[in-house]
């Protein structure tokens, strides 16, 4: 595993430590890395309107956003989960991601053993919607 990826899953392991997720238990962790060098990160934040609920993945990539990253800036994405399973990322998410993201960039999930799975971008999302 690179450096880079180490870093990021440490990121995303102590973002999921604080996601707030009461009502589903399932806390994720996210952290990216830009073209600059600047890592942001993110947790999935529930709320007792169930449909409320936003993903680690988002508040990721919208506090980026917030500090002036832009489409294409964001190089690496990696998510965290503190279980046995491995998951990936939900349907909005992968088009939130296509948005900021090259498709060619990559995408790692890591579960609690140190096990991962590793996507390009346009796996995730093949033909992915995008404004003409
Ligand atoms: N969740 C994420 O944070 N990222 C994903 O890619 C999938 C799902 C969150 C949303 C919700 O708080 C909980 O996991 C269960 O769906």
């Amino acid at each position: 595993m690179s450096d880079q990826i180490e870093q990021l899953r440490e990121l995303a392991k102590a973002s999921a430590a604080v996601a707030y997720a009461p009502y589903s238990q399932f806390q994720v962790g996210a952290a990216l890395m830009t073209k600059a060098g600047e890592i942001f990160t993110g947790c999935n934040v529930e709320n007792a309107s169930y449909g409320l609920a936003i993903c680690a993945e988002r508040n990721a990539v919208t506090t980026a956003v917030t500090a002036g990253v832009k489409p294409g800036d964001i190089t690496e994405l990696v998510i965290y989960i503190d279980r046995e399973e491995l998951f990936s990322p939900c349907g909005a998410c992968r088009q939130f991601i296509s948005e900021f993201m090259k498709s060619e960039s990559k995408v790692t999930a890591f579960n609690m053993n140190g096990d991962s799975k590793t996507w390009t971008v346009a796996g995730l999302l093949p033909d992915g919607f995008s404004m003409p």
